[in-house]
């Protein structure tokens, strides 16, 4: 199993910004993972929250059971030291996606609290940086 995590905004996939992050919506993004997830023999579950609380407490539930994670953290990749504590403490691969290149961007997204706990991070490739993810996660050969 793997676990595909979303944060802050980004069930609005299709709608928000679309110049940015494209018209495919977010029920599109979880049926490009699971399918992936098929494809490579892994089971995926795909989840988004607007909530940290809520993000952290799979972050939690991804440590204790060593499930190996894909985690856009959103606006929460800026910010959250509290995310980046959680993810310090996995015991499976975590790899940091975005949709976006945010070192393209503008300022504030130039920073990332996650990328130093992450195991790698892949970001520019619209929904594909997903895809990469998951090969990377499936060819690490340590899911559980
Ligand atoms: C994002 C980039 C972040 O800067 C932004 O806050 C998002 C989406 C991306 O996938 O490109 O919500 O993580």
């Amino acid at each position: 199993m793997i676990l595909v995590l979303n944060g802050p905004n980004l069930r609005r996939l299709g709608t928000r910004e679309p110049d940015v992050y494209g018209a495919e919506t977010f029920e599109d993004l979880a049926d490009l993972c699971r399918d992936t997830g098929r494809e490579l023999g892994h089971h995926v579950e795909v989840r988004q929250t607007d909530d940290e609380a809520e993000m952290l407490g799979w972050i939690h539930e991804a440590c204790d059971g060593r499930i190996p994670v894909v985690l856009n953290p959103a606006a929460f990749t800026h910010y959250s030291y509290a995310l980046r504590d959680a993810i310090a403490q996995r015991t499976a691969p975590l790899v940091e996606v975005h949709i976006s290149n945010p070192v393209a961007r503008e300022e504030f997204r130039h920073t990332s609290v996650v990328s130093g706990v992450a195991t790698g991070t892949i970001a520019g490739f619209g929904l594909q940086s997903y895809v990469l993810a998951l090969q990377a996660i499936a060819e690490m050969n340590t899911t559980s």
